[in-house]
């Protein structure tokens, strides 16, 4: 008998089984997840994770590595050619670690790093209190003006100068808004800082070229490569030139040893797919179905952050607008099969695990080939749930119309055939 997942681990495999059928039957509308391709999954699960790679192409440690060589040369060099960096380094497990290494590389203990603030967009391993960037660094933030709900540069021009930071990052979770780059860099130089970008939520619609490529302004950038980039779990660290020996101690031997070459070579896979011009066609759509979804909502009543969005990613007022609080429209829209998270919204009143807002994105719905006319209907199946989210028998008729609409965005459909 072959040995296969099923029989020697049913348990698991039911699990995996199950996860496959819950991902094909309910929608995704968390706004940092997304669907990896088929070629992706492969090169995850592949005899790459069996050897050990300490080092860098040409420079390792153990014996046997012409294959892997092979493969992280491959995706360093896709990555040049797909963002335009200059140095480039795939092997952070996640992108927390790129971070640390970045901390490690450029700055000494006690220096100031100056960035979002984090109920208004950034992400909690930039600077949480519990995070080792927190009791390592000097943490000062910026935030977004209370009308606009936008970043105001001045403002964060005038905090710069206040706080003299050694490193300034612009990159954010929960931000739907365009990012002045040139503006970013302008400051930084002004007060003599590295500048940072955290593209992690919008690498894949800058490589898809419907954003500004922040590249040419920045030091140093870093992305996950499983959001909007559709690839496997993971991270890189994109720097200029002078600064990759810095970057490059610090990941090794700085913070990890051994890296994934399987997940290197995911990433790769994911590099020449986003190199694609089907990619930039993707990149397009995600956000025009961004644009199509909150104008829906925004029309049945529901208050959108900031009045609108310029990528992939949507703030919902859920508690101003109908009274719910985050938690329970979350729930509430788990219940009929949609997934998003409870989020704060700028200024919020209410606690983090208990906020007014909700965070969506298209990223994944984008990847199953939804368009306009599924958008608006996505729109009114969520304004329906948070208005009936105590009338069980509506709820359980909105979820039959979301399996549906699933039924007919097929995901793996060959998984089951
Ligand atoms: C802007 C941003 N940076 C970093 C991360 C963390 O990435 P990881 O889970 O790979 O550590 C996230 C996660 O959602 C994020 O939104």
């Amino acid at each position: 008998m072959t040995i296969t997942l099923q029989n020697q681990d049913p348990e698991i495999y039911k699990s995996l089984q199950a996860e496959t059928l819950r991902q094909e039957e309910e929608l995704e509308l968390i706004a940092s997840e997304n669907y990896a391709s088929q070629a992706v999954m492969e090169a995850t699960g592949s005899v790459l994770m069996n050897k050990y790679s300490e080092g860098y192409p040409g420079k390792r440690y153990y014996a046997g590595q012409v294959n892997i060589d092979i493969v992280e040369n491959l995706a360093i060099s896709r990555a040049q050619e797909l963002f335009w960096a200059e140095y480039v380094n795939v092997q952070p497990l996640s992108w927390s670690p790129a971070n640390l290494a970045v901390y490690l590389g450029l700055l000494r203990p006690g220096d100031t790093v100056l960035g979002m603030s984090l109920d208004q967009g950034w992400h909690l391993s930039h600077g949480h209190p519990l995070n080792f960037s927190w009791l390592l660094y000097t943490i000062r933030s910026y935030g977004v003006d209370r009308v606009t709900e936008m970043i105001d540069m001045d403002e964060v021009e005038r905090i710069a100068i206040e706080t003299k930071p050694r490193m300034i990052i612009a990159g954010f979770s929960a931000y739907s808004r365009n990012i002045d780059w040139k503006r970013f860099r302008h400051i930084s130089d002004t007060v003599g800082a590295y500048l940072m970008g955290d593209i992690s939520h919008i690498s894949g619609l800058i490589a898809g070229k419907v954003l500004e490529n922040p590249i040419p302004y920045c030091d140093v950038v870093t992305t996950t490569t499983h959001k909007t980039l559709r690839g496997p779990r993971g991270a890189i660290i994109m720097a200029k030139e002078a600064l990759g020996p810095k970057i490059a101690r610090a990941v090794f031997p700085g913070v990890q040893w051994g890296p994934h070459e399987n997940l290197i070579a995911a990433k790769a896979v994911a590099f020449k797919e986003a190199l694609e011009p089907s990619f930039q066609k993707y990149a397009k759509q995600v956000i025009e179905n961004a644009q199509t979804l909150a104008r829906t909502l925004a029309l049945e009543g529901l208050r959108v952050v900031s009045g609108g969005t310029d990528n992939h990613l949507i703030l919902l007022d859920v508690f101003g607008s109908f009274g719910i609080t985050g938690k329970e429209a979350e729930t509430a829209l788990e219940s009929i099969g949609i997934s998003t998270n409870k989020n704060m919204i700028p200024f919020d009143s209410r606690k983090p695990l208990d906020p007014s807002g909700i965070r969506i994105g298209t990223p994944a719905i984008t990847t199953r080939g939804m368009k306009a006319p599924e958008m608006e209907m996505l729109g009114h199946i969520i304004i329906r749930t948070l208005k009936n989210r105590e009338n069980i028998d509506k709820l359980q008729l909105i979820r039959s119309e979301v399996k549906k609409l699933c039924a007919q965005f097929p995901l793996y459909k060959n998984i089951h055939e």
